[in-house]
Formats: structure tokens, sequence, C-alpha cells
């Protein structure tokens, strides 16, 4: 069979994103993000969609010119069925549906935290290719899981948090502490200065791999009304150090529960995805599993990590070889399990 080129199209959240994949190959990963929800402390899933419309037909034009290729060269469109935003998914999935009508080419669903995870198989997202099975400590806006991969298409949720995802406790935190939508990447740049033992807030103490992170939000929020009214400047005063302190809490309560897992499965290749992979102190202590546990570990690339077409075209890719194609009918779910 001839290497196929997939376009992808990803547009579940807030990122407008296609790619052009050749095989594992990434030509193209075009991603437009949408500044507009920094206004409001979180993403406003009207206003995600009507930038979504106004961003695709550009970001397409823009990874297919960056590929270097022709519109007619693509042999399947692949797309965001969700897990996602209906409004959001909507706009990716009529576009992509459209186009392999007038390409007259197949089109293939994926699953955005599927793809997530094999991102892993893109051929440059890793130093070294990963191998199955693996661990994949999935850690994003919307989601926290630990997932064992046992093949690309045979995935088994271990644990996953019962209330916020990280992600979202680091963007609710940051607006705690008065930092712009989205505050991961603020986070952990303003933590690199600070001193993380400085203040302890409140672990999540949970059986299993069940994560929790609503505690930890809600330990910073009455920790600051506290100081705040002995000294009205104390965020600014101690940011840094906050940051770092609120930092180490996140990443210790992931790698408390990706340790169990590492101990309960025996499965010694161990993955990070999702757009908290991009942490600086996560990828520290994911690194020390190497050493403290003789684990195996697969770090992607950073524009792996936070959501990319890429990922969806890989899955496309993939998809596209077992001949796993959807047709016109297939509607976007808001909700959508591995
Ligand atoms: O995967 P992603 O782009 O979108 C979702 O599917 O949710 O993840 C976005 C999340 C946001 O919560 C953002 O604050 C977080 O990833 N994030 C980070 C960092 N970069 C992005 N969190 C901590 N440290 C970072 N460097
Ligand atoms: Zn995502």
């Amino acid at each position: 069979m001839k290497t196929p080129i997939i376009l992808g199209i990803e547009s579940s959240c807030d990122d407008t994103s296609a790619a052009v994949i050749w095989g594992r190959k990434v030509l193209s990963n075009a991603v437009a993000s949408q500044k507009i929800h920094e206004n409001y402390g979180g993403v406003v899933p009207e206003l995600a969609s009507r930038a979504h419309q106004q961003n695709i037909i550009p970001v397409i034009h823009q990874a297919i010119h960056e590929a270097n290729i022709r519109k007619n060269q693509i042999d399947a469109i692949a797309f965001t069925r969700g897990p996602g935003l209906l409004g959001s998914l909507l706009v990716g999935a009529s576009f992509a549906k459209s186009l392999s009508m007038s390409l007259q080419v197949p089109l293939i669903e994926v699953n955005h935290m599927q793809g997530h995870i094999l991102a892993h198989l893109i051929e440059d997202a890793d130093k070294e290719a990963v191998s199955f099975p693996f661990l994949c400590l999935t850690v994003s806006g919307g989601h926290t899981q630990i997932v064992k991969v046992i093949n690309a298409f045979d995935m088994e949720i271990l644990g996953e948090t019962l209330d916020d995802a990280a992600g979202e406790a680091f963007d609710k935190i940051g607006k705690l502490l008065g930092l712009n939508y989205p505050a991961g990447h603020l986070i952990d740049k303003l933590a690199k200065s600070g001193d993380e033992n400085r203040f302890a807030f409140a672990q999540p103490k949970l059986d299993g791999l069940k994560f929790s992170f609503s505690g930890i939000k809600t330990s910073v929020l009455y920790f600051l009304q506290k100081e705040i009214q002995k000294n009205p400047d104390f965020v600014q005063e101690n940011l840094n150090d906050l940051c770092a302190s609120v930092q180490k809490t996140i990443v210790n309560a992931l790698m408390v529960k990706l340790k169990s897992a590492i101990e309960q499965t025996k499965i010694k290749n161990v993955a990070i995805a999702g757009g908290v992979s991009a942490n600086s102190k996560l990828r520290e202590k994911i690194k020390e599993l190497e050493v403290a546990h003789g684990c195996k570990t697969f770090i992607p690339r950073f524009e792996y990590t936070t959501d990319n077409a890429a990922m969806i075209a890989i899955v496309g890719s993939l998809k596209y070889e077992k001949g796993e194609f959807a047709d016109l009918k297939t509607v976007v779910s808001a909700r959508y399990g591995i």
C-alpha cells in the first residue's frame, strides 16, 4: 500500500488546528489559538465555535501550503469526533465532511484522547519510538487519566479524576493568582524562580488510581483569602513561591498515582500526553522514574502536547491502514470514551 497522506482537523476546544501527515511523518501542523478567552478566565463555548469558523479555512490553507502538497494528493480527512465542546466539534466535523465530499476521499473519525496518546507514534514525537504496552498519564485541561495502552487500538483507563482535571486546577488557581487563562504555562514559568517548599497545600487522599484536584484549589483559595486579609499585596509579593508551591502540589498528586500504576501493572514504559505534559516540573519528575523505578520514559515534543491536529492525523493514518472509515452520518460527541 502506498503511504497515505492524511489531513487532520482538530477543533474540540479553543485551538483550531490542521495538519498533514505522510504515514507517520508530520509535514505540517498549523495551530490558531483563540486569544479571546483570556478576557473571561476560561473557554466560552459560544465564542470558541465562532472563532473556529473564522480560523478553519486559513488554518487548513496554511497546513496544506506548509506541507507543500496539492489538495488532490490528500488520501483521507481525519477529524476530531469528541470528546469536546459540541459547537466547536461541529465546525471541524462539518468542514471535514464537506472537504471529503468535494475531494472524494474517505473520512476518518478520531477520539481526541486517543489522539493525545497516539501522538507518541508520530515519527519525531519522542527521542526514541514508544513501545507497547505502555502506561500513559494523559493530563489536559479537560482530562486526567492513567491509561494502559496495550496497542494503538486497545486501551484501558486505569484511573481518572473524580472532579477537576489537572490542567483545570492550574487554570483555576492561576485565576485566583490573577493570571490570564490558560495559566498552566505561566505558573510553570513563574515557578522557575520560586521556592516550591515555601507553602504547603492539601494533598488529595483517594483510594486506588483515582485523582481529585478540587481540594487543592479550595485549599489555595482559603489560604489566599486569609493572607490577603493581613496583607492585600500578598499575592504580588509572593507570586513565584506561590506558583512553585502550587505546581509541586499538583505534580506530586499526579506522580503518586502514576507510581502506584507502575507498581500494580509492572509496566515500565511510561509516557505522558496532553497539555499539562508540557510542564517542566512534571517532565523532570517523569525523567526521575528512569533511575528510581527502572522505567523507560517517553516525553513528547512540545508541539504534540497541547491540542494539535498532528495527533488527529496520526490516528487517521493508523485507521486508514486498517480501512476504518466513517460515513457522512457520523455525529460529533461531547462525551466519547476511548
Ligand atoms: O491538551 P490541551 O491543550 O487541551 C485540552 O484538551 O484540554 O491542554 C490545555 C491545558 C490547560 O489547562 C493549560 O493550562 C495546560 O494544559 N498547560 C500547562 C502547561 N502548558 C499547558 N499546565 C502546566 N504547565 C504547562 N507548561
Ligand atoms: Zn486535548
